[in-house]
């Protein structure tokens, strides 16, 4: 057996994927709401005796032990395998996955840590980072506990200091460098990224450091802007994690709330007064996969940007991002200072007092209107609601909902009834929206749909090849539509005759490898629960009926409509054995 087949084996996928979300037992397989994407009804389904997983929702993805770990921790596979291996405790042996052989990705963490090292030794113990030093401790108050906890470090402004202790010392090549974003090729040189910066190493959940950004020490011309991060390389992808997370996870779980601000600097200072629950999104606006990201740890987001338009902007921007995961989002007002780090410079307590006095996002939307327009003109009313109603609308809870649009109303000094009027406007426009894409998408005729269903109660019936001769004795002559339906049917009957009881393993094993994913599907397929066996059959039957009439009464449409052409031509022969074989689908069709 291969290193691959090997850990597969030992590899438990129902426990393996209870790690990560919880699993639902329905039937023969588990069921979940769909990790990959964003969904309110389970269509993420694990199969523990076929050992794969697959969602049949809007993503559609699926696969095995590594797929999911691949897919969700954002991993090659060797690395899915290495870590799969190691918690299986098997030995890798194949000398293509063992150990030694890294993948790129894994090249570039190692060479990001050593640089992290060369930076952070600069910083604490080289005459070269004394003025970075005392412009840390004296300007921002962070002390060498905080610079140890997140390992800052300082990149000298040499150009290549960097390059030279990774070349030189520790036998790394140009392009090792250049693929990690460390170092860049100016003309026949290559020359150190980050030069003359503060340096924050960027982790990510795991403990990877996936990149840095980097803060100017003092504006040089010709360095640069105040921050720049390491350019997108395998490793690192901007808008796919925080600064800060992998120290505040404890503390996010522990308080089951994670507060989301905009700086490297806003976290470390924040850190130091003992709020350890707090993560930078770097100044972008926070994207669906930080979103998914979070949720892993939380459902509870305060959000925490700066007091300024571009700050509100991230606020009203992510909130979307979050709602749509189903995140509870509150946000904090900073009464004393501009961002959070400056905050906990200037009066901690006062701060302590804002994050304790957050608000609702939805006070926060009106509070917000109430600020940007004025309420006493009829310009000014207008467009509060126009920018308030469609948040509102949004609200699932009812009782929430009203609350809101009471305030509102209140406000605006108008009747609750034209705002509810209002909102239903908006809720008809976007049913309609919704109407249009599911008719789009919905490509399957009826057969389809239903041939597919037939095969997913069969598959997971108690005992499939029992059932399969009843099935082909309703639907007989039965086209279908996807032939390889019927070919699954024929294998399970085939299955039947040899074999007492099933198991999917062995029935597998012989049917034929293109095969192979159909049946899985339909294994997989989410389908009611059936109270017994006997409401099960119940409902086999029925739909193989069903699937036997639609197809009889298609055959009948498609000879009257022969028979319409011939009787204009007057072929009097073939009309009468169209009519015979029209009159015989009919009694066909009346014992059906
Ligand atoms: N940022 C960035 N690239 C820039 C500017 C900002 O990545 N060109 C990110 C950084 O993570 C920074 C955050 O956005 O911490 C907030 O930027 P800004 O508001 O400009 O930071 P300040 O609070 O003014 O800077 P500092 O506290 O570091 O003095
Ligand atoms: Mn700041």
């Amino acid at each position: 057996m291969d290193d691959v087949a090997r850990v597969r084996e030992k590899i438990d996928i129902v426990s393996l994927i209870s790690e990560y979300i919880p699993l639902k037992k329905m039937g023969r397989n588990f069921k979940a709401l769909c990790p990959f994407h964003t969904e309110s009804t389970p269509s993420f389904v694990v199969s523990p005796e076929r050992q794969i997983w697959h969602c049949f929702g809007g993503c559609a993805k699926g696969g095995d032990c590594f797929e999911f770990l691949m897919e969700y921790e954002h991993l090659e596979f060797g690395e899915a395998l290495r870590t799969l291996a190691k918690k299986a405790g098997v030995e890798l042996r194949d000398s293509a996955f063992a150990k030694g052989l890294s993948s790129k990705k894994e090249k570039i963490y190692k060479l990001n840590r050593l640089a992290n090292e060369f930076f952070h030794f600069v910083l604490t113990k080289h005459v070269v980072g004394k003025k970075a030093l005392s412009y840390l401790s004296s300007d921002r108050k962070i002390d060498d506990r905080l610079i140890e906890t997140f390992m800052i470090g300082f990149s000298p402004k040499s150009s290549n200091a960097l390059v030279n202790y990774l070349i030189n010392k520790k036998g790394y090549k140009k392009e090792d460098l250049i693929d990690a974003g460390l170092a860049f090729q100016r003309n026949r040189d290559i020359v150190d990224f980050f030069r003359g910066r503060i340096m924050f190493p960027l982790f990510d959940h795991r403990g990877n450091i996936v990149g840095f950004s980097g803060r100017l020490l003092s504006e040089v011309a010709g360095l640069g802007g105040k921050y720049i991060n390491t350019k997108e390389t395998l490793a690192y992808h901007k808008g796919s994690m925080f600064f800060g997370l992998n120290t505040a996870i404890p503390e996010i779980k522990n308080k089951d709330n994670c507060i989301v601000v905009e700086g490297e600097l806003d976290v470390v200072s924040m850190f130091k007064e003992g709020i350890k629950n707090a993560v930078a999104i770097k100044g972008t606006a926070l994207t669906d996969d930080q979103a998914s990201l979070l949720s892993r740890f939380t459902q509870n987001v305060t959000l925490c940007f700066d007091q300024d338009n571009a700050g509100w902007m991230a606020t009203e921007r992510s909130l979307g991002v979050l709602e749509k995961k189903g995140f509870n989002v509150k946000v904090i007002k900073i009464t004393n200072a501009k961002d959070p780090d400056e905050a906990v410079r200037s009066d901690p307590f006062s701060f302590k007092k804002d994050i304790k006095e957050s608000i609702g996002i939805y006070d926060y939307f009106l509070q917000r209107s109430l600020t940007l327009y004025n309420k006493n003109t009829i310009e000014g009313k207008k467009n509060i609601s126009d920018f308030l109603l469609p948040v509102i609308e949004r609200i699932e809870n009812e009782i929430v909902k009203e609350h809101y649009l009471k305030k509102l109303s209140l406000e605006l000094d108008t009747t609750y009834d034209s705002l509810l009027k209002q909102v239903e406007k908006i809720e008809k426009k976007e049913a309609g929206e919704d109407g249009k894409k599911t008719i789009k998408a919905d490509k399957s005729s009826r057969r389809e749909i239903l041939e597919e269903y037939l095969l997913a109660i069969v598959a997971q019936y108690e005992n499939p090849s029992q059932i399969t001769d009843k099935v082909s004795s309703i639907i007989k002559d039965y086209v279908f539509e996807t032939p390889s339906y019927k070919k699954i049917l024929d294998s399970l009957s085939l299955y039947a005759q040899k074999n007492d009881d099933f198991s999917s393993k062995k029935f597998l094993n012989d049917l034929p490898s293109e095969l192979i994913k159909t049946f899985d599907t339909c294994f997989l397929l989410p389908i009611p629960k059936f109270e017994d066996l006997g409401k099960h059959r119940v409902e086999i039957e029925k739909v193989a009926r069903e699937l036997r009439v639609i197809f009889l009464k298609n055959k009948i449409k498609e000879i009257t409509e022969n028979l319409r052409g011939k009787e204009k031509e007057e072929n009097s022969k073939e009309i009468e054995s169209l009519g015979k074989e029209a009159s015989m689908l009919i009694n066909l069709l009346s014992q059906s």
